[in-house]
């Protein structure tokens, strides 16, 4: 079959690591027989610098006219370090996910055997923990009517969410659980927010059409502590924009294996699937970064944008005996540690 993949790399080291998720899915063409057209597009400071725009309309048509769209990071230093700057990275990556529609953010959590020792909790807490964060994309604070007062000494921003953006991320978290072990933690501050009194009144309400699923809610301050106490209690966590954000990034660093996890976004059109984390400056060009968030985000686009299991289940595999057979990048290795390309090259390799 033949696809349309839009490659949009970004910043940092988005090229370097987008290009290895590239040679792994042309490797699964090879294998496979399907033809993946990529088409490169501008986004984050990159696009900021070409055309002043973080996302630009041409890439947001490009997007609209792909399967699906592979990211790799955006943001730049020279913007954290400017909180006056009139546009920024960060808008381009919001702007996409609204355009798309994209409204659910969907990250594993998932620890790998050879990288528990990197966790900075006990392996005993952590070895095995299994869940699924499942984070609203495009509501809620994020996107709500924001503003400062004219001698801008206040500033302001509102948290919004309808009763039929908590239903559309809960249903997906329904059937996450329904595919995994059943069980779905509502996150909220219900003692404090109106909008999570919203939240968890309507779950409730969904929730008997759900009988074999086991629904529990938790206060977000609460929930950050279990995370690191009882990390595998978890299955599938659903929750707003804002606690999503906070509780994935987390979540993703209590496995040891940042630079492994990968994640999707979707919704009403193309979906973005994309590693979790950022576009890591200061190894920009230098070759050293790793490549396997990337790689098996590329594994999470075949699945859910494509529906090709075994081809997912192949980049799977071949990240697994990469990193049993010590294939990796400086970040994980214990005694040699191999190049970005080096590691794309042999997970490449190893599917065909
Ligand atoms: C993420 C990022 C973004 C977010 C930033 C870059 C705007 O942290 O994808 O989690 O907060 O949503
Ligand atoms: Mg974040």
């Amino acid at each position: 079959m033949e696809f349309k993949i839009a490659v949009l790399a970004g910043d940092g080291i988005g090229p370097e690591i987008i290009e290895q998720a590239i040679k792994v899915l042309e490797s699964v063409g090879k294998k496979y027989h399907h033809t993946f057209h990529f088409t490169k597009a501008l986004v984050g400071a990159c696009a900021i610098d070409a055309v002043g725009n973080p996302f630009p309309d041409d890439t947001f048509e490009l997007c609209m006219n792909s399967d699906a769209v592979l990211f790799g990071a955006i943001g730049d230093p020279k913007y954290d370090n400017d909180p006056k700057a009139k546009v920024r990275p960060e808008q381009g990556l919001l702007a996409m996910r609204k355009k798309l529609g994209l409204y659910a953010n969907i990250r594993p959590v998932t620890t790998f055997k050879s990288l528990i020792h990197k966790s900075p909790l006990r392996p005993d807490l952590v070895e095995g923990a299994d869940f699924v964060v499942i984070r609203e994309l495009t509501g809620g604070i994020y996107f709500g009517e924001k503003g400062r007062s004219e001698d801008l000494t206040k500033a302001f921003d509102t948290c919004t969410y309808t009763k039929e953006e908590v239903i559309r991320i809960t249903e997906l978290g329904f059937e996450y659980a329904a595919k995994r072990n059943k069980k779905l933690t509502v996150v909220d501050k219900a003692n404090v927010l109106a909008t999570s009194r919203l939240w968890r009144e309507t779950v409730q309400e969904m929730a008997p059409s759900h009988p074999d699923i086991e629904v529990d809610y938790m206060f977000v301050d609460n929930a950050a502590m279990q995370i690191i106490q009882w990390p595998k209690k978890f299955d599938v966590m659903v929750t707003e924009n804002m606690f999503g954000d906070i509780l994935s990034d987390e979540a993703s660093v209590i496995t040891g294996s940042l630079g492994l996890l990968p994640s999707a976004s979707v919704g009403i059109h193309t979906s973005v699937f994309e590693p979790i984390h950022g576009s890591y400056p200061q190894a920009a060009g230098k070759n050293i970064a790793n490549p396997v968030a990337t790689i098996l985000s590329a594994a999470m686009l075949l699945e859910l944008s494509l529906n090709l299991m075994p081809e997912a289940k192949a980049i799977r595999d071949a990240v697994d005996q990469s990193l049993a057979e010590g294939i990796v990048t400086v970040d994980i290795a214990e005694g040699k540690s191999y190049k970005t390309s080096e590691v794309g090259d042999w997970i490449a390799a190893r599917i065909s």
